[in-house]
């Protein structure tokens, strides 16, 4: 187990140099062989000898600033700084003289003469590199007193709910600058003032709060000293053992070392050695942990025979003994398959993998679903048919070799920050950049990063935009022919390029449609083929359509047609929303497929399972999510599992989820809070949070990370205990002693795992990409290197077939929906931190000319309505919205964004169309019906909640027992009748 005593990871104080080619020096008498390009500090410190510094970090570009790192280099006048000073063949260099001694003391009396002196209270006491460096040049005493003019007595800016910035024990190093100038890419912090004056500052000497800070926490990470500092730190005091673990938030999967006291958090530091995040970090990870302790937690298994009911505290024996009795109660009457299971994308593939096989194994159906039906269905689909495998292509490193990118349907800086801030990185290299968005979104027009197109597409016409970027490659030779003629089915193109070619596939016939101008899409176009290593980027802008998989082909055509798959720098990038929902569609959750994406429908594969896990499986794929609350309004569908999703908030159309809800005989939901699902659950589950549990991750790269339990569960389960515990109670045992035994069971039947084991992984640093089996042992970092996983890569015909949702006279807008930076998901967690700060609402954006001509004001209430209902935002008047699109978000439940969002479906996955709704816009001074009827709905669960029945506590209520027939439904007919 990585289980560290927390100390500070070295630092090699510049970067690695990239040069293959070495040199040889001399340091301290001692001869090495170093790469080209390589500072003299890094020389030394790979050589073991550590040269004093301050203003130098090996994440950042050296800047030579504090005159710390001094050195004597035979031959060379002075003493020049080891950081800026690149070695040579045959130099001699002495780190170690009695003048450098002397001369660095000088440098540190004059930081400590303006430092305050109050080491033994300040919360850095321990982990400072100021106190370290006053010590290693071995200070002992200030000749010039502390009389003169100092900063002691600059006040402190704590505006930022996670970080307090003190002045008075900064020593302009410059560090949390370059932090957030070359890490971050936010350019927020500048020095200000000159000589003694110079002082940090956010904006325009604005406060942390005020500036365009994001809160990433790279500066905090890069102050030396205890100027910018975490405010658990302050509160706790430094921590006294750490784990490294995986972040819960994102699909980017960053890696921190959380610093712990006994089994509190002090802080969640990002590991440097993370293959995802190399040290960098964003708000959610970084800060937005203190939802896992939040007050709300429900910590006690609950039971009730109906909605109505008050809940009634239990033992895990009663609720795991009335859970499945009431699931073998339904399916006795009304059929095997009147149950089913959802998975979560945010617990570990050894939790998704037991659910699913419960479902399949224990209930005896293939109903099991899993959240990325809402959101990557459509990429599983596509990239299977083109490619021949489900998944991204590349590393997040790859980009760093990237010459030209699209970015299509995704906002990296809100929901890949830490992907994001890399990409940035390589733009201000010079990379070209093609954003294809409905929107302005930050790439468009970042400090430091412009976008050279912005093609600002209509929601719903992505395929008709990429089959014209086609035709323009297809019709003006700028295919890759020899790529084409050697990895491509050779029939399949030619096909493609027929099609493509026509002439209503030209960008002129379809800028009509797709709101694209020709120029432009022509221009981009030729600057993807023939810009050298073109890569491509998408998100849920691309997948949640009725044409998502017909897109995700059409961008896996456009990169075999371009030569851009199989090495770095280039590929089909799919950016993956949920922290594990790349390893949920792994782990079999659909009702399709096994384990490995493997046709339940196969018999082989099946009778593989079926002798590994002694049951009968059933050859039929099982109900899909839409298909469950279909069933389960038409009364077939009687009984429900849900591990972690809230359906309620995050699936289209929430009048008709709650109908299906609200027509079933048991729900089980299992969560750390009580969520809007749980508002409609028979019985409750506590779940354990990511701190609390061992298993691993799957990020957008198919990096499988450890997840490391870093406290107890605090319901005293694992969720993976508990699904175990509820098989057991259903007749089919499962026995594990650790989620290590639930991996090797993985890996022995899924061929893309069969190297994969919690010892492999730690083994490798952490961290493995599948595929990982005997053909590729340490994983899979690029696919598709020499041929597709397919053998041959297939070209798909992607004909533009429009929405059935349109904009009408009626419906004349389009409203599409997104994610913030600081909210995560339905919200559940991050709305339980000081995260609201930032967002403490979902708004409408809308486009000035669109609120004039309604009369509609900045802040003003907006009552948006489709044809599935209506509900009430706040306008945010904004040009990032072309006029004729409005824009939200889904982090609040009484938001509503899905109760105006339709039950419209990709053609190929049923994944909703989220991202294209026909609504009108209008003026109104109070909530919606449907918001209304949530309020007293939520009041209802909320006394029902606050009424329930203690352990212990003396029955007043008629208790929930296993043979009490389900109640009529009293509630929620307010939030049903607002649909009827
Ligand atoms: S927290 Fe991040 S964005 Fe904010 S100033 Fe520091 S480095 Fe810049
Ligand atoms: S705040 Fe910290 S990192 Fe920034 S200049 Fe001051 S001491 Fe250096
Ligand atoms: S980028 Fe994603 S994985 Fe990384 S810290 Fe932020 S939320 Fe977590
Ligand atoms: S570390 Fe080299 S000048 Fe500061």
């Amino acid at each position: 187990m990585l289980e560290t005593v927390v100390k500070r990871e070295r630092d090699f104080g510049t970067p690695a140099s990239i040069s293959t080619q070495t040199i040889q020096i001399t340091i301290d008498g001692t001869e090495v062989d170093v790469a080209v390009g390589t500072s003299v500090m890094r020389a030394a410190a790979e050589a073991g000898i550590n040269i004093p510094k301050l203003c130098a970090s090996d994440n950042l570009e050296a800047f030579g600033s504090c005159r710390l790192c001094l050195v004597q280099i035979e031959g060379r006048r002075g003493y020049p700084a080891s950081c800026t000073t690149p070695v040579e063949a045959g130099m001699v260099i002495w780190t170690e003289t009695p003048k450098l001694h002397e001369l660095r003391r000088g440098v540190m009396e004059l930081y400590i003469s303006d430092h305050p002196l109050d080491c033994l209270t300040c919360p850095a006491n321990g982990d400072c590199e100021l106190q370290d460096m006053a010590g290693v040049v071995g200070l002992r005493n200030v000749r010039y007193g502390y009389n003169g003019a100092s900063h002691l007595h600059d006040a402190t800016d704590d505006s930022n709910p996670y970080f307090a910035y003190d002045p008075s024990k900064c020593i302009v190093c410059s560090r949390c600058v370059r932090a957030c100038d070359e890490v971050q890419g936010t350019f927020a912090l500048t020095v200000d003032g000159r000589g003694f004056a110079s002082r940090i500052a956010a904006g325009q000497n604005d406060s942390f709060l005020e500036s365009d800070c994001v809160s990433c926490g790279a500066c905090v990470q890069a102050c030396p000293t205890s100027s910018l500092i975490e405010k658990t730190v302050i509160d706790m005091g430094q921590s006294e053992h750490s784990v490294i673990t995986t972040c819960a938030y994102c699909g980017v999967g960053c890696a921190f070392k959380a610093e712990m006291k006994g089994q509190e958090v002090v802080r969640m530091v990002p590991w440097k050695d993370g293959k995802a995040n190399h040290g960098h970090s964003c708000v959610k990870g970084r800060f937005a942990w203190g939802y896992a302790t939040h007050q709300d937690r429900m910590l006690k298994p609950m039971i009730r025979s109906d909605i109505s009911q008050p809940w009634r505290e239990v033992s895990w024996d009663e609720a795991i003994g009335y859970a499945a009795s009431e699931l073998k109660r339904i399916q006795s009457k009304y059929g095997r398959d009147s149950i089913g299971g959802i998975t979560s994308s945010r617990c570990t593939n050894e939790e998704t993998y037991l659910v699913q096989k419960l479902v399949r194994a224990a209930f005896g159906t293939n109903n099991v679903d899993t959240c990325a039906r809402v959101c990557h269905s459509p990429t599983g689909y596509g990239l299977k048919t083109t490619l021949g495998e489900s998944a991204g292509t590349q590393t997040f490193d790859s980009v760093m070799h990237t010459d030209v990118v699209i970015i299509m349907g995704a906002n990296p800086s809100a929901a890949h920050p830490v992907f994001a801030s890399r990409l940035k990185r390589r733009l201000r290299e010079g990379a070209k950049l093609i954003v294809i968005d409905p929107r302005q979104i930050e790439f468009v027009n970042a400090p430091h990063v412009k976008a050279d197109y912005h093609l600002p597409v209509r929601p719903g016409t992505n395929t008709a935009l990429l089959t014209s970027m086609a035709h323009v490659i297809a019709t003006e030779g700028l295919v890759d022919e020899a790529f084409v003629a050697e990895r491509c089915e050779a029939p399949a193109f030619q096909q493609w390029r027929d099609f493509v070619s026509q002439p209503e596939n030209s960008p002129e016939a379809m800028e009509d449609v797709t709101g694209v101008s020709a120029l432009d899409l022509r221009a981009a176009a030729r600057l993807f083929a023939t810009h050298g290593n073109g890569s491509i980027y998408y998100g849920l802008g691309v997948t949640e359509h009725s044409q998502g998989s017909t897109t995700v082909m059409a961008i896996a055509n456009l990169a075999m047609a371009t030569g851009n798959l199989g090495r770095e720098g280039v590929g089909v990038n799919p950016l993956r929303g949920q922290n594990n929902v790349q390893g949920s569609c792994d782990m079999g959750s659909f009702p399709h497929e096994l384990p490995g994406y493997r046709h339940i429908s196969d018999d082989t594969v099946r009778a593989q399972f079926e002798q590994d896990w002694g049951v009968k499986l059933q050859p039929e794929p099982g109900l899909r999510i839409p298909n469950m609350f279909d069933a389960a309004i038409s009364g077939s569908f009687k009984g429900l599992y849900c591990q972690g999703e809230d359906i309620v908030q995050s699936d289209p159309n929430t009048q008709h989820v709650a109908k299906a809800l609200a027509s079933m005989e048991c729900i089980i939901v299992q969560d750390i809070f009580l969520n809007e699902t749980a508002k409609y659950a028979h019985v409750f589950l506590p779940g354990s949070s990511f701190l609390e549990k061992d298993g691993t991750f799957t990020n957008a790269e198919r990096r499988i990370s450890r997840v490391r339990q870093v406290m107890q569960p605090k319901a005293g389960l694992a969720d993976w205990e508990v699904t175990c515990a509820l098989s057991n109670a259903l007749g089919y045992p499962m026995n594990y002693s650790h989620p290590s035994q639930i991996m090797d069971e993985i890996a022995r039947l899924t061929p893309t795992f069969s190297g994969v084991s919690f010892k492999k992984i730690d083994e490798l640093g952490g961290s493995v990409q599948w595929p990982c089996n005997a053909e590729a042992p340490d994983g899979t970092p690029i696919m598709h290197v020499d041929e597709f996983v397919r053998g041959k890569g297939r070209f798909m015909i992607t004909k533009y077939v429009p929405s059935d949702e349109r904009s009408t006279r009626k419906y004349p807008l389009l409203l599409t929906t997104g994610r913030i930076l600081s909210q995560y998901n339905v919200g559940a967690q991050t709305r339980r931190t000081p995260n609201v700060l930032w967002h403490s609402e979902d708004v409408l954006e809308m486009h000035p000319h669109d609120a004039e001509d309604r009369g509609i004001r900045h802040g003003d209430m907006v009552a948006i309505q489709s044809r599935a209902g209506e509900t009430v935002l706040r306008a945010d008047i904004t040009e990032r919205v072309q006029p004729g699109v409005v824009y939200t978000t889904f982090h609040f439940p009484e938001s509503g964004a899905n109760v105006v969002t339709t039950d419209n479906t990709d053609w190929a996955t049923d994944c909703p169309e989220y991202k294209v709704t026909a609504v009108q816009a209008r003026l109104v001074s109070e909530p919606s019906t449907w918001q209304a009827g949530w309020s007293r709905f939520s009041d209802v669960q909320q006394s029902l909640l606050d009424g329930r029945q203690r352990e212990g506590q003396k029955l007043e209520q008629p208790a929930a027992t296993p043979a009490q027939p389900a109640q009529p439904i009293t509630e929620p007919a307010p939030i049903l009748s607002s649909q009827e």
